[in-house]
């Protein structure tokens, strides 16, 4: 069974939404709330979450019509269609699954008529064994030292989301130091090449495909350097792979105790959970790593069972859905305030926007409405001093998804009431704004003349009403992070969902690929071809001496 494919647009929901939309857009937030609305009917409280999602410019009605377009859409059914394993990515033909990977051992989920979890829970254990042994020094380099840093070899799905976790939980990191090598600019990898010992450096190269030109070119590079400083038997000791391509790991030279497989009803952006979180693994001890997909399961169980109204990816989904498709807003920024969390905006740029950066629809016609939402941030309070001027006071709206931890994780911190005053502060200015009334009185309290006012006044006026999502979680843990990672990863789901598009592949990054690689034969060959008169002149440049 394939999804169904329901143009949004065509249905009740929306039609009520588009004149409902025009009694609400003007609505003042902070008039809804002296006019008795209550925080607590728009929030939800889950495990060790608050999501408060009073800050949006909605009301009850609001959100009854959005969660009835979601029911419309059919959502419910999506949800299982894709928590059964059914081929929902009908463009390449494969189910969805990165749930699974997750997975508890009681689950049983059937792919082509046989139960992917067998296989699911040995990889697993697979990981979970070689981490233990290179942590107790059981595994070791080609030299009988044991490990003390790891480098991913991998790009997009197979380098963002562990480098985010990595990052994000360094506070339970084991011994092991780790490092990433992406962009097939050389300089990264001779960059962090240059400070790595090879006798104590173990190598994973991350490809799904293993055909990526980046991963290969820097995984090529590296084995050289290893085989110029230890010799060609030491590939073995050194290296490890996660792909689905294991003919091609097999050529590298890669022993099959260092292999780890993929499926390919898990997607590269999704793929944290599975082998591809190897080096994340490694990085915080299997323990640690076994939480991080409880919190992610546990989330799977919220999203699967919750009525849509208490279904926190949903609400979520459908308030962004909300912003996008009603008030015409072009972007959503992502502000978490952990410094642990700086690397989430990036990795959420890939995940939201290549699923749901998609023009045609599930039946293959243009879409007249607008998709993907375009992802940006960074860290509170660090952002505060860059871009919050434009949130605040410039022409955009910008719908925000404010992350932060009611905990710190050290103990001896003393700056986290001061972090979290800016992370409340921030949503209620953000809100409420400031009026010509309340500026002109703060500046008559500066003794400043009439014309100094009148002058002055538009700077400082805030016009408010700016609506912000809370998120607050107890305490950043392996276990919240997952929640966290999966309450995004179902948010996705949701809005591909809706705006009836294939939210699991991705075309759109072939071309550029497939010219760079005609352009790459050029500039090697020194032949440029014919192409148009910028890329002429520009290739000319190059090549000139
Ligand atoms: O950029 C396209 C893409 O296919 C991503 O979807 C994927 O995460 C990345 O390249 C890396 O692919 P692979 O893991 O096959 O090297």
């Amino acid at each position: 069974m394939t999804l169904k494919k329901i143009d949004p647009t065509q249905t009740s929901s929306w039609k009520s939404l588009k004149s409902h939309f025009n009694e609400i857009k003007d609505v003042d937030m902070k008039e809804m709330f002296r006019k008795g609305k209550k925080a607590k009917d728009f929030t939800i409280n889950w495990d060790d979450f608050s999501i408060d999602f009073s800050k949006n410019r909605l009301n009850s009605k609001t959100l009854d019509l959005l969660l009835n377009l979601a029911s419309e859409c059919n959502l419910k059914h999506a949800i299982e269609q894709q928590f059964s394993g059914e081929k929902i990515n009908q463009t390449e033909s494969r189910a969805v699954l990165h749930s699974a990977v997750r997975g508890g051992i009681d689950q049983k989920i059937m792919v082509d008529n046989q139960d992917v979890m067998p296989s699911i829970l040995k990889s697993r254990k697979k990981i979970k064994t070689f981490t233990d042994n290179v942590l107790s020094g059981k595994i070791t380099g080609s030299t009988n030292k044991p490990f003390t840093d790891i480098v991913n070899i991998g790009i997009g799905g197979s380098d963002l989301g562990p480098s985010m976790v990595v990052e994000a939980l360094k506070y339970y990191s084991s011994k092991l130091k780790s490092h990433f090598v992406s962009n097939v600019d050389g300089d990264h990898v001779l960059e962090i090449l240059k400070d790595l010992n090879p006798e104590t450096t173990l190598f994973i190269i991350v490809s799904k495909t293993f055909t990526t030109q980046e991963t290969i070119s820097n995984a090529t590079t590296i084995r050289n350097w290893m085989v110029r400083m230890m010799g060609e038997n030491s590939v073995q000791s050194h290296f490890a792979a996660v792909s689905t391509n294991t003919n091609a790991i097999e050529n590298f030279g890669i022993k099959s105790d260092y292999v780890f497989s993929m499926n390919d009803w898990v997607g590269g952006r999704f793929s944290l959970w599975s082998s591809v979180g190897l080096s994340i693994c490694l990085s915080i001890g299997s323990e640690n790593f076994e939480n991080l997909l409880k919190g992610a399961r546990k989330m799977d169980i919220h999203f699967k069972s919750s009525p849509f109204n208490e279904n926190i990816p949903v609400v979520l989904a459908m308030i962004s859905i909300w912003y996008n498709n009603f008030f015409n807003c072009e972007t959503e920024a992502i502000i978490p305030y952990s410094q642990y969390l700086s690397k989430l905006p990036a990795y959420l740029q890939q995940a939201v926007m290549e699923s749901n950066g998609k023009s045609a629809d599930r039946n293959g016609q243009n879409i007249a409405y607008q998709t993907g939402n375009i992802i940006w941030g960074n860290t509170g309070t660090n952002s505060q001093h860059a871009f919050f001027q434009l949130i605040h006071q410039g022409t955009k709206l910008i719908p925000c998804d404010f992350i932060g931890f009611n905990k710190p994780l050290y103990s001896e911190n003393t700056q986290h009431n001061k972090l979290m005053s800016n992370f409340f502060a921030q949503t209620e200015a953000l809100m409420m704004g400031k009026t010509s009334g309340e500026v002109k009185s703060e500046l008559a309290k500066l003794s400043l003349d009439e014309n100094q006012i009148k002058f002055l006044l538009p700077y400082k006026i805030f016009e408010g009403n700016k609506p912000t999502n809370t998120i607050l979680i107890e305490k950043l843990s392996p276990k919240s992070l997952g929640s966290l990672i999966a309450m995004y990863e179902h948010k996705i789901f949701v809005q591909g969902i809706i705006w009836n598009i294939f939210s699991y592949d991705q075309w759109g990054v072939e071309l550029g690929k497939q010219l760079a690689s005609k352009v790459l034969d050029e500039i090697e060959n020194k032949e440029p071809k014919i192409h148009d008169d910028s890329t002429n002149s520009l290739l000319k440049n190059y090549l000139k001496d």
